[in-house]
């Protein structure tokens, strides 16, 4: 593998969580569980719906806006907009696409990447590999997902794990030194089954039978999907690290990705590296897949656990079997944040017309409307 070019700096980070929020004890009324299982099992204490004028490109874009001002950039200063998601608002056209217009950019090219849970990571390393190559100056990336629109609510062992948000982050081409360090990347196809969603795709279209058979909801064989994220988180970690020419002595905080406290810990264990030094989140937020990442990153710049020239380890897992890590050292100021403090969901704007007939609310979580 060769070196990796430098010059790719993270100088925009911006997230949006909805508003509704799904509690453990909201979910013992839904499905035979209970507050203290989840919380022993997974550490989630809570998780976000989005809301019924809200989708993936929705969220997106506001997370998309924030990285922009955080970067100091005007919308139309990115050339490329990647959105990592396995929620899209439609097969097509893409949710970048959508994005593009709710931001107001009038020129990047814009397409979506499947790489599940690892989505962002992976749309990091594209976006990556564009600014290096001279493609493009400034990317924007974004993780972002509404799972609750293909959660299933009477399945305890996968309803109790997810939430929607989104993420983002502008990389951009700088001499400066530092920036992103080291990327690895893998896809493992033998455990391809093990977390999926069967139809709705070529192989099982939509269908009476297909409904009936509840095929258009996750499916996940959970301890085996755990088992196999805590070895490929480790060793993808290293492997990032070896191309980055770092040990992990050398980083100041792990963002992992947040589908399970217990996998965070395994991880840490089974890199002797030490809890304090690992940002989680997944308590308040739950899986929100290719959100989970950025989100976490940017309540660690918020939280203050990120400064000028710390190293950063991001490291995701997800269907496929998919996993992606990032070393970079940080150079923006996180201070930078404030820039983009008074942008919501009221500065985008998304196609209106189109969610009504075809988005109804899931009909599980309704009663959260009222
Ligand atoms: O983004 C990456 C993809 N996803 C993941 O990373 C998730 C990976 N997997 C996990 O996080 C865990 O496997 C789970 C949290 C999903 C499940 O934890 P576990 O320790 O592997 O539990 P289990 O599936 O082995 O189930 C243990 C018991 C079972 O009962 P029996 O058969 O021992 O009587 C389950 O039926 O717990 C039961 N159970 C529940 N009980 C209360 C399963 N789900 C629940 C629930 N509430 N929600």
């Amino acid at each position: 593998m060769p070196r990796l070019v430098s010059g790719v700096h993270l100088t925009g980070w911006g997230a949006y969580a909805p508003s509704q929020i799904l509690t453990n004890a909201d979910l013992e009324r839904m499905v035979e569980t209970n507050d203290e299982w989840i919380v022993s099992r997974t550490g989630i204490r809570e998780r976000r719906i989005a809301g019924p004028d809200e989708t993936t490109a929705s969220m997106a874009a506001v997370a998309g806006l924030r990285a922009i001002a955080t970067a100091g950039l005007q919308p139309d200063d990115i050339d490329l907009i990647l959105v990592g998601t396995l929620t899209p608002d439609f097969p097509m056209p893409s949710t970048a696409a959508l994005v593009k217009g709710a931001i107001g950019n009038k020129h990047a090219a814009a397409m979506d990447l499947a790489a599940a849970c690892s989505g962002f990571v992976f749309g990091y390393a594209t976006a990556h590999a564009y600014v290096a190559s001279g493609m493009a100056k400034h990317v924007l990336v974004i993780g972002a997902e509404t799972l609750s629109r293909c959660t299933d609510f009477t399945d305890r062992g996968t309803c109790i794990l997810f939430g929607d948000g989104a993420g983002a982050a502008v990389l951009s081409a700088s001499d400066e030194p530092g920036g992103t360090l080291g990327i690895e990347m893998t896809t493992d196809p033998s455990g391809a089954y093990l977390i999926w969603l069967p139809a709705g795709g070529s192989s099982r279209p939509a269908s009476d039978a297909t409904l009936g058979a509840r095929e258009h909801y996750m499916k996940m064989k959970g301890t085996e999907t755990y088992k196999m994220a805590v070895r490929t988180l480790g060793s993808t970690s290293q492997a990032a690290l070896k191309k980055a020419g770092l040990g992990l002595d050398d980083i100041d905080l792990v963002i992992p990705h947040q589908a399970n406290v217990r996998i965070i810990e395994g991880l840490a264990k089974s890199l002797d590296f030490p809890m304090d030094k690992v940002f989680v989140n997944v308590g308040s937020y739950g899986n929100t897949s290719a959100a989970s990442v950025p989100l976490a990153l940017n309540e660690a710049v918020a939280a203050g656990r990120v400064k000028k020239g710390d190293r950063l380890l991001l490291v995701a897992f997800g269907s496929g079997l998919t996993s992606g890590a990032i070393a970079l050292e940080w150079t923006a100021d996180p201070a930078n944040a404030a820039r983009a403090a008074n942008i919501g969901p009221g500065d985008v704007s998304i196609q209106p017309g189109y969610l009504e007939p075809i988005n109804p609310f899931p009909p599980a979580l309704e009663w959260l409307l009222k």
